[in-house]
C-alpha cells in the first residue's frame, strides 16, 4: 500500500523571491502586500506551499541573505503584521508558508556582530569566528568566499586587530556554531517563527554550519575543512528536535555538496532534514543519460525512506529556458522540465517565473547589482502586457529595481492565463493531474531503458501506473519501451501544444522535439 502523503509531499513548493514578485507601493521592489494581492496565481497553480526568500531587516548587501534581525520584517517588504496577514491568507487557501532561515551568517549590522567586533572581551566575541592572522600577516588559513569576486573568506578588523570569517561577503560574518550559545539562540529564532504559525523553513547553506574547529587549510587535504564537518549530524538533529516540537512542520536544506551520498545523508534517518536540495541535478547538461544517471543514483541512495526534493531553478541559477536553449529549444525544454519535476518521486520546487517559461533577463552592465552575476534570473515577474500596464508589466507602478525580461508582452501571466496552450496553463494542468493521481504523488519509481535520447520512468501506485517520457533530442524520435509494458495507453498530458488526451498505440508512438508526455498504462 502506498502511504498517505504529508503536505510537503503532495504537490509543488513554489519559491517566491519577494523583491521581484509584485510591488504594491511603487518603490520598484516587491513586497508582502504585493504577494497577498497575487494569491490567486498561487491557488490557480495548485501549490502546496510557498517558500519566501528572506524578508528580514537587512542592509541588502546580499539582498536579504545578510540578516540584521531574525525576528522582524524589513520595511522594504512591509511589517510583521503584513507577514501575519499573508500567513493567514495563505492558510485560508490551504497554502503553507515556508520561511528562509539563514543560520550560517548574519549581517555585519546585526547587533550580535556589532557587539562581537567591539572588543576581544565582549561576551558576544566568540559568537563569530575570530582569529589572529598567519605569521606572514595574511589571513588565518586558505579558505575562500563562495563568491569568487569576494576573494578570501577572512577580513581583517583594525579595531581589535583580528580577522573574522565570512563564507560569503565581508558583510556576512559566519556565526560560530561551535559555541552552544549560538546554537541555542538560533533555535530560539526557529521557535519565534514556529509560534507565529509558519509551516517550515528552507535552510540556507546548512552544510556550512559545521566546520573544522581547528580551521585547517583546504589545500592538499583529503576533504574540505570549511563545510560538512562531522558535527553536522548533531546540529541537524538539534534543529529537527526544535521543529518537531510543533506538529506538521517541514525543513528542507540547501545542501550544495556534489557527493550524492552526503546530500542523501542530510535527510536520512527521520531525525535530520525532511528534504535536501540536490545541486548535482541543477548542474546537469541537457542529456537523457546524464539525467537518468543522476536520478537513478539519487534513488538508489535514497531507498524508500528518503524523500527527494527536485528543482532545476532558483534565484542563484540561470533559468531553465536560457540554460538549456541549444537548438532554440529552451521554451520547449522548460515545458518538458516542468513535467519532469511534477512526475518524479519527490517534491517539485518551482522558482517563480518558471511556470511562465521565462528566460533570463538581459541586464545592461550599468544596472547589474549582484556581486555573483545572479541578476538575470532575479528580474521581476511580468503580470500584465506592457502595452496596457506600462513598462513594468504590472509588477510595479515605479521603476523596477532590475529591468524586466524583453518578452513581457507575450510571456506575462495575463496573456498566458488566457491561452490554453501556454506554459502557465500546462503547469496548472500538471499540478491538477498530480493532485488527483496517487501514483504520481506516492507511487514507486522505476527508470526504464529507452535509448540515448529518451528519459522514461514508471510511477506505480496501488492500482495505477503512469509512464513519463521526455525526449532530449531536438528532433522527433520513437518511444521504444521495454517489451513487457502495455501496448496501448491513455495519453494524459503532453508538453507539445495541441496534442490532446487520447488512447495511443505505444508500438508506434513518437515524441516530438523536446516533447514530454504522461501516459496512463
Ligand atoms: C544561498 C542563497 O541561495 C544565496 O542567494 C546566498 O547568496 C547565499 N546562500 C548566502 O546566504
Amino acid at each position: 500500500m502506498t502511504s498517505a502523503p504529508a503536505w510537503w509531499q503532495r504537490g509543488a513548493i513554489y519559491q517566491i523571491y519577494p523583491r521581484s514578485f509584485a510591488d504594491s507601493d511603487g518603490d520598484g521592489v516587491g513586497d508582502l502586500r504585493g504577494i497577498r494581492a497575487h494569491l490567486d496565481h498561487l491557488s490557480d497553480l495548485g501549490v502546496e506551499a510557498v517558500w519566501l526568500s528572506p524578508i528580514y531587516p537587512s542592509p541588502m548587501a546580499d539582498f536579504g541573505y545578510d540578516v540584521a534581525d531574525y525576528c522582524n520584517v524589513d520595511p522594504l517588504f512591509g511589517t510583521l503584521a503584513d507577514l501575519d496577514h499573508l500567513i493567514d491568507d495563505c492558510h485560508a487557501r490551504g497554502i503553507r508558508v515556508v520561511l528562509d532561515w539563514v543560520p550560517n551568517h548574519t549581517s555585519d549590522q546585526h547587533p550580535w556582530f556589532v557587539a562581537s567586533r567591539s572588543s576581544r572581551h565582549d561576551p558576544r566575541r566568540d559568537w563569530y569566528v575570530w582569529r589572529d592572522g598567519a605569521p606572514d600577516g595574511g589571513p588565518p588559513n586558505d579558505w575562500s568566499s563562495s563568491f569568487r569576486a569576494a576573494g578570501p573568506a577572512w577580513t581583517f578588523d583594525e579595531h581589535t586587530g583580528q580577522w573574522y570569517l565570512h563564507s560569503f561577503l565581508a558583510q556576512q560574518p559566519d556565526l560560530n556554531w561551535d559555541n552552544p550559545e549560538v546554537e541555542e539562540a538560533m533555535h530560539g529564532v526557529l521557535r519565534f517563527w514556529l509560534d507565529r504559525g509558519v509551516d517550515g523553513f528552507r535552510i540556507d547553506v546548512v552544510f556550512k554550519i559545521a566546520k573544522d574547529p581547528l580551521l585547517r587549510d583546504n589545500a592538499g587535504a583529503a576533504r574540505r575543512h570549511d563545510e560538512d564537518w562531522d558535527t553536522i549530524d548533531d546540529r541537524l538533529r538539534g534543529i529537527r528536535r526544535v521543529v518537531d516540537e510543533y506538529p506538521g512542520r517541514m525543513i528542507v536544506g540547501e545542501v550544495y555538496l556534489l557527493d550524492l551520498s552526503r546530500v542523501v545523508s542530510y535527510s536520512s534517518g527521520g531525525d535530520r532534514l525532511h528534504m535536501a536540495h540536490n545541486f548535482v541535478f541543477v548542474l546537469l547538461p541537457w542529456s537523457a543519460q546524464a539525467f537518468r544517471t543522476s536520478i537513478g543514483d539519487f534513488e538508489a541512495l535514497a531507498g524508500a525512506t528518503v524523500w527527494p526534493a527536485w528543482f532545476l531553478a532558483n534565484h542563484d541559477h540561470s533559468r531553465v529556458a536560457s540554460r538549456y536553449n541549444d537548438d532554440a529549444q529552451g521554451a520547449a525544454r522548460a515545458r518538458a522540465i516542468a513535467l519532469l519535476l511534477y512526475a518524479l518521486r519527490g517534491t517539485p520546487f518551482i522558482y517563480q517565473g518558471e511556470e511562465l517559461g521565462l528566460p533570463d533577463a538581459v541586464i545592461p552592465p550599468q544596472r547589474m547589482v549582484d556581486i555573483d552575476g545572479r541578476d538575470p534570473e532575479r528580474a521581476p515577474i511580468p503580470w500584465r502586457p506592457p502595452s496596457s500596464a506600462g513598462p513594468a508589466a504590472g509588477f510595479s507602478t515605479g521603476e523596477p529595481w532590475l529591468p524586466l525580461g524583453a518578452d513581457a508582452e507575450r510571456l506575462c501571466v495575463e496573456r498566458q492565463a488566457a491561452d490554453a496552450l501556454s506554459t502557465l496553463v500546462l503547469v496548472r494542468r500538471l499540478a491538477a493531474l498530480r493532485a488527483r493521481t496517487p501514483a504520481l504523488q506516492m507511487g514507486s519509481l522505476r527508470m526504464l531503458e529507452t535509448g540515448a535520447d529518451v528519459l522514461a520512468w514508471l510511477r506505480e501506485g496501488d492500482d495505477d501506473r503512469v509512464l513519463a517520457a521526455v525526449n532530449f533530442a531536438s528532433v522527433a524520435v520513437p518511444l521504444r519501451l521495454p517489451a513487457d509494458l502495455a501496448r496501448t495507453a491513455i495519453l494524459l498530458l503532453s508538453t507539445a501544444p495541441g496534442r490532446a488526451e487520447a488512447e495511443v498505440d505505444l508500438t508506434a508512438f513518437r515524441l516530438g522535439p523536446s516533447e514530454a508526455v504522461l501516459l496512463r498504462l
